[in-house]
């Protein structure tokens, strides 16, 4: 009896360590002080009122992630509206990326000890302020952009809800529209502007020494709205 009774512990502690190891949860908080409806690809979308989470549970392994706020939504019964900033084709539940501008949480979950990898991109400009969170005492460092770069947008950056990216707003070549995230583009002065607001987030192609993140395959994270 004794021996079977250890036997159960240990496949108990095996049960355990595998859900530790096989999924992560990404929980998204909402403390500002307003409505925020958060998108995540994979994940779908959801209202969130000041105060409420919204939980997402994903698999080691799941690749260029994102989850990034809407603001300004208005959707009717069967989820189907308009958002200022972040819409995805009018739907509550986003199956394509949000429109500009949007401030972005990217991530991949490692699988078998691999690491996992996280930023907070401004490439696509800034609506809301966010920081995303490691827990459980991860030996690793949030990254954050808490300032609310909307305030201090550039005149011929400012856009209804947020700060759009130069390409957001200008268009063309200059701005490495084309092939933004792997063409060796220049920064300008106005990715400097959100680099200089935001130095822990991903302001322009190549930024990548001081803007990706890591933590070990396992870390369950905050993702924090107004920090
Ligand atoms: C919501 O809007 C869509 C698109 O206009 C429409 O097809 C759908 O019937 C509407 N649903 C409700 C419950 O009004
Ligand atoms: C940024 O650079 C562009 C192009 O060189 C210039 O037209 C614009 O005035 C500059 N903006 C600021 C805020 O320095």
């Amino acid at each position: 009896m004794a021996s079977s009774r250890v036997l159960q512990q240990i496949a108990l502690l095996l049960l355990v360590a595998a859900a530790a190891t096989d999924a992560a949860t990404i929980t998204v908080v909402n403390k500002c002080s307003y409505t925020v409806w958060p998108a995540a690809l994979p994940g779908g979308g959801v209202r969130l009122d000041p105060g409420q989470t919204w939980p997402l549970t994903m698999p080691a392994g799941t690749a260029a992630a994102r989850v990034w706020p809407r603001t300004g939504c208005t959707f009717n019964g069967s989820g189907v509206g308009r958002c200022i900033t972040g819409d995805c084709a009018g739907n509550l539940a986003c199956a394509v990326s949000g429109e500009q501008p949007t401030t972005i949480a990217e991530y991949t979950l490692g699988k078998d000890g691999a690491l996992d990898f996280f930023d907070l991109s401004l490439v696509d400009g800034f609506n809301v302020p966010m920081r995303f969170q490691p827990l459980d005492g991860a030996p690793c460092r949030a990254a954050s952009c808490a300032v609310d770069i909307t305030k201090e947008c550039m005149p011929e950056l400012k856009v209804p809800g947020g700060c759009a990216s130069s390409c957001g707003k200008f268009g063309g070549d200059t701005y490495c529209c084309r092939g933004r995230y792997t063409d060796n583009c220049p920064p300008t002065n106005y990715s400097m502007f959100f680099k200089n607001k935001c130095p822990d987030a991903y302001s322009y192609a190549k930024d990548d020494k001081t803007s990706t993140f890591t933590c070990p395959t396992g870390t369950n994270y905050q993702i924090v709205l107004c920090p």
